[in-house]
């Protein structure tokens, strides 16, 4: 991290370099405690299935444990390029557009690393998974937070979206389904995508969830939407998904 973000951190008094935040206490205090929903997390609480498991052992078994491919191997991508096909619509070529990270998280900061600069504006619909507003932070980016109401069931509407619009804002993160608030169903994605291409912004598309849905909206990859492919990042991984 350069001495410029860590100074901002530093000099941000709702965060701490150094010592626990409240956050990470509270994390440990009710890790102590039973029967306490741990809202902080998305960690889901099922078990890997087995097979994954034992495919995993027997990787290490047979050696799996060097560097790769800075892309990750091209098995592994070339699997995602299925699963992209088959499950979300979308074309991705495994040879030079789909990157293995270590978890999502660090798929969140690489997208906003490779798209920012100093002084742009991200907008972040809120509530929110606030790892979005430290990767545009310490990146010199701006997080503008769009706070969204219950009555409107914390959706970022169109309107919201385009009233938050400034000349610097770069790009849109949209969680869906969310963390915390669900899901929005396709028709709301579709007019959402119609701003960020009437405002030429980059959807950060952080489809996480995808299989954590509790009722029949099916989900839509931003980037399967007309005019979206090619101003979408989209960010998916296994660590929500799966469960038996
Ligand atoms: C919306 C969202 N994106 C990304 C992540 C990070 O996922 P991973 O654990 O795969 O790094 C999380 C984790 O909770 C999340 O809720």
């Amino acid at each position: 991290m350069s001495c410029n973000a860590l100074d901002r951190l530093r000099s941000d008094k709702t965060r701490t370099v150094g010592e626990l935040s409240i956050r990470t206490k509270l994390l440990e205090k009710a890790a102590t405690l039973d029967d306490v929903i741990l809202m902080g997390r998305g960690d889901p609480d099922l078990p890997t299935p087995k097979h994954i498991i034992e495919a995993a052992k027997k990787a290490i078994d047979n050696g799996a444990t060097h560097y790769t491919h800075v892309r990750g191997t091209i098995e592994l991508r070339e699997a995602i390029a299925e699963k992209l096909k088959r499950d979300n619509n979308l074309d991705y070529d495994p040879e030079n557009e789909i990157t293995v990270t270590v978890g999502a998280e660090e798929a969140v900061f690489l997208s906003l690393f490779g798209i920012l600069n100093p002084g742009d504006e991200v907008l972040v619909p809120e509530p929110r998974y606030n790892s979005y507003d430290e990767a545009i932070l310490m990146l010199g980016g701006v997080p503008k937070v769009v706070k969204c109401i219950p009555e409107e069931n914390f959706r970022l509407t169109p309107e919201r979206l385009e009233a938050n619009i400034s000349p610097k804002t770069k790009a849109i993160s949209l969680v869906n389904p969310g963390n915390p608030v669900g899901m929005y169903d396709p028709e709301q994605v579709k007019e959402l995508c119609q701003i960020a291409i009437k405002h030429d912004l980059i959807v950060i598309s952080d489809e996480i969830y995808e299989n954590i849905i509790f009722d029949d909206t099916p989900h839509l990859s931003v980037a399967s939407i007309p005019g979206m492919r090619e101003r979408t990042i989209t960010i998916n991984g296994p660590s929500k998904s799966y469960m038996p």
